[in-house]
């Protein structure tokens, strides 16, 4: 796997595929993606087109069978994942310092985490205390804290309700917009990517099937104004089209 002082993220001719029961099943064929720097790609696709399976290669959790994965040195990624995974014996403070090599993180450093993700009174809560969207705050703060290049997120707000899942992606933009990181955020929500994307790649089992480039589309975006009815079409027609190819 080719490790590059880069920011951004880039796979050539990935194939992956899995063993299941004897047999060799393809997940990815022939994906060819380059995720820009400092900017939010998303990677729309419907349940087991292998959203996860793209994430855990470029995190280096998985190997792929085949192709070229450039990404940052691993220590530079961070990820985010449906579910917060946070420690439950740990408080949100000692959550979001586990792990970071010593020196790397002041005092000072946490508090603006924790300010940046808008849980300021909560430091010594326990994840258990939390509300679901406190505890995925505390999870995007923890993956801030490696201060990384790349933030993989991995459907990080599919299981919250709508009202928390709305104010997490405005909290997460204003975030970017702030610290201006790469990420690499997979949804199957097409009013997600519309509302939070620059780039969206709509993945189908066959690979990319089309791309949307949202860089000129200024936030905060309103799923009700004619340019997102508009996009919101060729998005849905992108994923209808690769279904009746395939059928
Ligand atoms: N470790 C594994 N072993 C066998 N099959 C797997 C494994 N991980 C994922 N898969 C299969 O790969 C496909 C894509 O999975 P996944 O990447 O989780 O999709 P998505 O995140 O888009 O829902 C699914 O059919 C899933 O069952
Ligand atoms: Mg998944």
């Amino acid at each position: 796997m080719g490790v590059l002082t880069i920011a951004g993220a880039k796979v050539n001719n990935l194939f992956k595929s899995f063993h299941v029961a004897g047999k060799e099943v393809a997940v990815l064929q022939n994906l060819s993606i380059e995720f820009p720097e400092q900017s939010i790609t998303i990677i729309l696709g419907k349940s087991g087109c292998g959203k996860t399976t793209l994430l855990r290669i470029l995190a280096g959790f998985e190997e792929c069978t085949s192709g070229e994965v450039i990404t940052p040195a691993k220590e530079k990624i961070g990820m985010v994942f449906q579910e917060p995974r946070l420690m439950p014996w740990l408080t949100v403070w000692k959550n979001i310092t586990f792990g970071v090599p010593k020196g790397r993180l002041n005092i000072a450093d946490v508090e603006r985490l924790i300010e940046l993700t808008g849980l300021n009174g909560f430091e010594s809560a326990y994840p258990s205390q939390l509300s679901g969207g406190m505890q995925q705050r505390a999870a995007l703060a923890r993956a801030l804290a490696y201060d990384p290049e790349l933030i993989l997120m991995d459907e990080p707000f599919a299981a919250l309700d709508h009202f928390t899942r709305e104010s997490m992606q405005k909290e997460l933009i204003n975030i970017f917009l702030k610290q201006k990181k790469s990420i690499l955020f997979v949804t199957h929500s097409v009013d997600e990517a519309l509302l939070i994307g620059q780039k969206i790649l709509v993945l189908n089992p066959s690979g990319v099937a089309q791309e949307f480039d949202l860089s000129q589309y200024t936030y905060p975006r309103d799923l009700l104004s004619q340019n997102s009815i508009v996009k919101k079409k060729e998005i849905l027609e992108a994923i209808q089209t690769k279904k009746e190819q395939m059928q």
